[in-house]
């Protein structure tokens, strides 16, 4: 069993400069689900967007991009300013509120049993695709139909106005 910090999300980055320059789909998709963000060398290692009003967190890890919900579907904690853990070949974000355990790659809530043994709670934040494609990112909004707990939060209706203008760096329109 392997618990160990690896970062912190203190560094948050700023709002991107360069924005999208494209407007289809990565590669030769023509698929409108697939959003440009803007152009990759423009994001920090975590941003908090809003992407068609919906609130997630594009962070690189490891030189690999992730997007995932980015209010903790616990109660609303900021999943940008969450430590990130390897827990059992797992990397995870904690969230600073109640320190529950989220794995970026498929969103499972972790615990850890009587034995001192982590379990998934099974899927808990919505976790959506992203894409690099010629300098450019992109993001495919999880479209899965079933709830995930985070869909509470995921369109920031709990937080005051000016809350949620402090923590979205960057908005993608419909
Ligand atoms: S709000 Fe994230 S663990 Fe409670």
């Amino acid at each position: 069993m392997m618990n160990e910090s690896v970062g912190s999300g203190s560094a948050m980055s700023q709002a991107p400069s360069e924005p999208c320059t494209s407007t289809e789909g990565p590669g030769e998709e023509r698929d409108e689900s697939w959003i440009c963000v803007g152009s990759a060398r423009s994001f920090g290692a975590r941003t908090t967007l809003s992407i068609h009003n919906r609130i997630v967190l594009l962070l690189r890890e490891n030189s690999k991009w992730h997007c995932l919900d980015a209010i903790c579907y616990h109660a609303g904690g900021p999943l940008s300013q969450a430590a990130v853990e390897r827990v059992d070949n797992r990397v995870c974000l904690r969230c600073p509120w109640h320190s529950y355990l989220i794995d970026i790659e498929d969103g499972h809530g972790l615990y850890m049993d009587l034995s001192r043994r982590y379990r998934s709670k099974g899927a808990r934040q919505r976790v959506h695709k992203v894409r690099q494609d010629g300098g450019q990112l992109f993001v495919q909004l999880c479209a899965r139909a079933e709830s995930v707990a985070s869909d509470e939060y995921a369109f920031g209706a709990q937080l005051p106005p000016q809350v949620l203008r402090q923590r979205v760096q960057r908005y993608v329109p419909r």
